[in-house]
């Protein structure tokens, strides 16, 4: 697929301000934002801090994700934001950084639409992207099944790839990261940016992405993850 920021379209449908890729979704409409109300039957819903809704829309796959708070902010406020201005609202980050990573040829989901909607001091944002097909997080495969060595190495090599672009993922864990036909994506870049100062952030990345596993290994009865799974992790990472 080719990226060219000239197909990134900026356009306000009612109260709501949206930014998307008019090569992928020529005319969007409102119902674009509403999975609910698409012709075709919704699939099904993942388990994240939010919501994730997987619909089809002009004949694409798509995941809808709305922006939740996490903590006590969220009853208060559910998913709206406060802010002054939609084009800082964070959907619209996430999606240029998504379309910046894109152009890089990095496995991350392909943007399609970001909106930002206003309503009184307060924003709702949403981000839709192409669905990675038949994915399934790390966390779950993990619950289920030990992963071989090979694997191990390549979840390893796909975070570095990103990190030799210096792209940093504020939230490395295991939910977000995906296996799709025997390929590694990074997903959730809410919240990420380009790096360029010093390596640190690099071995924190890191060190987060263990401290999730083992997480998940001391709440799950089964959760194939050890020491030497790490080794085989990082031997990816390093022959990058
Ligand atoms: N492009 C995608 N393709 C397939 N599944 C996705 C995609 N984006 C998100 N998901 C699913 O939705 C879940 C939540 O999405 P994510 O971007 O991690 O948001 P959050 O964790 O903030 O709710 C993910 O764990 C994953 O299961
Ligand atoms: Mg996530």
């Amino acid at each position: 697929m080719t990226v060219s920021s000239d197909n990134i379209k900026i356009k306000s449908i009612g109260q709501r301000r949206i930014l998307y890729d008019a090569a992928l979704i020529e005319h969007p409409d409102e119902t674009l934002f509403c999975p609910d109300r698409t012709s075709s039957v919704e699939k099904t819903t993942a388990i994240g801090r939010g919501e994730a809704r997987f619909y089809q829309y002009q004949g694409h796959d798509l995941v809808f994700k709305q922006y939740l708070r996490g903590g006590m902010v969220a009853s208060l406020m559910g998913d709206r934001y406060f802010g002054i201005n939609p084009d800082h609202a964070r959907s619209f980050k996430e999606f240029h950084l998504l379309h910046q990573l894109q152009a890089l040829k990095l496995p991350a989901p392909v943007p399609v639409a970001a909106s930002a909607e206003r309503t009184g001091l307060f924003f709702r944002a949403a981000l839709i992207t192409l669905e990675i097909p038949d994915a399934e997080t790390l966390a779950d495969k993990l619950m289920t099944t030990a992963m071989a060595d090979a694997s191990w190495q390549d979840v390893g090599r796909c975070i570095r790839q990103f990190h030799n672009h210096d792209v940093y993922h504020a939230d490395l864990n295991a939910r977000n990261i995906l296996l799709s036909e025997g390929k590694v994506y990074l997903i959730d870049f809410d919240k990420c940016a380009f790096r360029y100062l010093g390596d640190s952030w690099k071995t924190s990345n890191l060190a987060r992405l263990k401290r999730s596993f083992l997480k998940f290994k001391s709440q799950n009865k089964i959760f194939y993850f050890d020491e030497s799974d790490w080794k085989q992790l990082l031997k990816g990472y390093s022959e990058v």
